[in-house]
């Protein structure tokens, strides 16, 4: 039957006619391929027949190449095909995953020049996947790209949730506005960063998530971004279509491409429903599966941290303020004064392993210990750090032989400072280093411009850095989590050592000036449609200048609220960020982020809507026990939740850990109530959740 259709296709092409349809495997989605009249591929995308993408073009414009790959082609093959299979997860929202899409493939050549492209489009039952590919051929062997020029071609003037499109920084509060608003509002959605580039005031980044007037979900994406230069859009708001808009290199091109290669995927998941959104799976299904044979390493940390009393500015990552630069290997630290802000001292990281140990965690990340840090950004320093050079009081064999005896791993942290070559010249033995130490999970960082100078966070050459940064750990056996690098598109299925990734911005601007109230009921739809980020949740003291009396700002968020982050923002890596000190003040609450997993069996998303409201229920990996998480946006709301995912005819008990009735993120977060009750799967519960509020609750099962 499917060669049937083949054949009629390939006779349709040759007669002309060159529209091509086909249907996701539930019928859902039907896409149209066809040619304009000058040879312009193009592609339409519909749900239950209602046009959610209009007719938009495909193609690529080539440096010094007049023809490029935009128009002039006819269709030489196409083939359709089915592929249907569940895979198991290393870690994840579940222990398995049904990858199930009706693909069509179709090989393209350009009259004038004979060169061959394929499109290939797989639809899955919540949206399509598409890539370009330039297979092996004379013609097309080298090329440069200038831009890509994909068409998405919306249908109206929809709501979006938007961050500025940037080649440095995801960084940003999100701003909710009508397609046709963010030009007139771009300039106040940009905030300061360390290292910044926007290129048009109608500019956004993805993963973009936009809903229409009449209720469709629509989320734009890529998948699998490998050796290619990281995606933005580019809206023509007098049409609403959205344009790609490639991050350039130094020179400012925007590709180095070689055939035979492809594209990532550029992905548009839709739904009447946003939390099916939520529950799609399809960009980690058109990423490569797991290329680590022996995964048994790789291992969900929940961890502690020296990190934010520096990030609160109560410490410092600086040893000592006695030199205002210092040279590595010139510099001698043995004749500086210890600053009495270093909070990286063995003392002081001791505490933190036995915080760790006496509350279950598993790791301690320590931020500081290295030579370096004393004039660490800024001034695009290339050897800023060596990775190796521990501060006089930073026992690196004695941390390591205490946090042993106590069962705690400690985590590495290596901040390039954006610089690039220097961390590549240093990698071999800062991964030694790390093993020799104890250490199997290292979190970096990417602060500031990047190095070589003029190239971007994003650029094609750098997401090649990381990703042999990400490859390279793995044969060390060790774990990734980091941070400014480039926003994930579902490449941890492939390489699961990369356990976390930041791309966005998370709770460190909560000490920055504070980020918008609703903040974490728009990340799921966007920053996590790629991959787990690590948010950094848990903080219990919302009012910074307690910690540091210089430092203003507020966390926008209840507690009640930060412990509903660790279900509804999933990631196999989750910290508890604040300090012991005001954890133990509030030891009740605590309890939850002590008993919440960080690795799961299955998901339901129980209620979403982008910037308004999430509740997820998950069931842990290893026990029958269940943990439901809300966030809540600006208004306060009540939220009922049925607990029908449980197992029928067992008992549970349930642990509510919700928001007091007059608790407010910004005058009263720190007001919540905790209460037990028996549960079951008939059992329906209303909860009243605060202004940039939420619950947590563990489910436990009763014998
Ligand atoms: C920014 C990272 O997001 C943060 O977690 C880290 O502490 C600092 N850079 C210093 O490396
Ligand atoms: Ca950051």
């Amino acid at each position: 039957m499917k060669n049937v259709f083949s054949v009629f296709l390939v006779l349709l092409s040759v007669l002309g006619v060159s529209a091509q349809e086909f249907q996701s495997p539930n019928g859902a989605f039907k896409m149209s391929f066809s040619l304009g009249n000058d040879g312009t591929p193009m592609y339409q995308l519909f749900l239950n027949n209602k046009e959610v993408i209009k007719k938009s073009k495909l193609g690529l414009e080539l440096q010094k190449d007049k023809k490029s790959l935009l128009n002039d082609f006819k269709v030489v093959d196409t083939k359709q095909s089915t592929f249907n299979e569940t895979w198991q997860t290393v870690w994840g929202e579940e222990t398995k995953i049904q990858n199930h899409y009706n693909e069509l493939m179709v090989k393209l050549k350009q009259n004038e020049t004979d060169r061959e492209i394929i499109v290939r489009f797989r639809l899955f039952n919540e949206g399509l996947g598409f890539r370009y590919e330039f297979p092996e051929q004379k013609n097309l062997i080298y090329f440069v790209i200038k831009e890509e020029r994909t068409e998405f071609a919306m249908t109206g003037n929809h709501t979006a949730f938007w961050i500025p499109g940037d080649y440095d920084t995801q960084e940003y509060d999100y701003t909710e506005s009508k397609l046709s608003e963010i030009r007139s509002l771009f300039k106040s959605a940009v905030s300061e960063n360390a290292s910044q580039k926007q290129f048009s005031d109608t500019g956004v980044q993805t993963s973009l998530m936009m809903k229409s007037a009449d209720g469709i979900y629509i989320n734009i994406h890529e998948a699998a971004l490998i050796n290619y230069s990281c995606m933005h859009l580019n809206l023509d708001d007098k049409n609403f279509v959205f344009q790609s808009h490639l991050t350039p290199d130094a020179k400012g091109n925007k590709g180095h491409i070689q055939a035979p290669s492809v594209s990532p995927w550029r992905t548009i998941i839709v739904s009447k429903d946003a939390r099916e959104v939520l529950a799609s799976r399809m960009t980690l299904n058109l990423n490569e599966p797991c290329k680590i044979e022996n995964t048994s390493w790789i291992k969900p940390v929940k961890y502690v941290g020296v990190w934010w009393e520096m990030i609160t500015g109560k410490s410092s990552w600086a040893y000592t303020e006695d030199f205002p630069a210092i040279q590595l290997g010139v510099t001698d630290y043995s004749k500086a004064k210890q600053s009495a802000k270093h909070a990286a001292n063995t003392k002081h990281v001791k505490e933190y392993i036995d915080f760790a140990a006496l509350h279950g965690f598993d790791g301690v990340l320590v931020e500081g210990w290295n030579e370096g840090w004393e004039d660490w950004f800024g001034h695009e320093k290339d050897y800023v750090f060596d990775f190796i050079s521990a501060y006089p009081d930073f026992d690196v064999k004695g941390i390591h032989e205490y946090a042993k005896s106590k069962g705690i791993k400690m985590i590495m942290h290596h901040e390039t400072s954006g610089a690039t070559r220097n961390y590549e010249r240093h990698l071999d033995k800062a991964f030694q280093f790390m093993k020799d130490n104890g250490y199997d999970a290292v979190k970096t960082g990417y602060v500031g411009n990047i190095l070589p100078l003029g190239e971007h966070h994003y650029s094609q050459s750098i997401l090649n850095h990381y990703q042999y940064v990400t490859e390279k750990a793995a044969e060390y056996k060790i774990m990734v989590n980091a941070h400014e690098a480039v926003r994930p598109t579902g490449i941890c299925r492939t390489y699961p050592n990369m356990i976390g990734n930041e791309a966005a911005r998370g709770t460190e601007f909560q000490a920055f000036g504070g980020s918008k109230a609703n903040h974490t009921t728009v990340l799921p739809f966007t920053r996590l449609m790629g991959g787990p980020m690590d948010y950094t949740p848990g903080i219990f003291e919302m009012d910074i200048a307690k910690l540091n009396p210089g430092n203003n700002s507020h966390c926008n968020t209840t507690i009640a609220n930060q412990l509903g982050l660790y279900v509804v923002m999933y990631s196999p890596l989750q910290m508890a960020a604040d300090l012991p000190e005001n954890y133990n003040r509030f030891l009740d609450a605590f309890q939850f982020i002590k008993d919440v997993p960080v690795d799961w069996s299955t998901s339901k998303y129980l209620e979403a809507e982008p910037g308004y409201y999430i509740t997820t229920a998950r069931k842990d990996k290893n026990s029958n026990n269940w943990f439901v998480g809300n966030v809540n946006g600006l208004n306060k709301r009540t939220s009922t939740i049925s607990l029908d995912f449980l197992e029928k005819g067992k008992k549970y008990e349930a642990t509510i850990y919700a928001d007091a009735n007059d608790a407010h993120y910004k005058t009263n977060p720190q007001a919540y109530k905790i209460t037990k009750q028996k549960v079951t799967s008939k059992t329906k519960l209303q909860l009243t959740t605060a202004a940039g509020g939420g619950y947590g609750i563990s489910i436990v099962e009763v014998k």
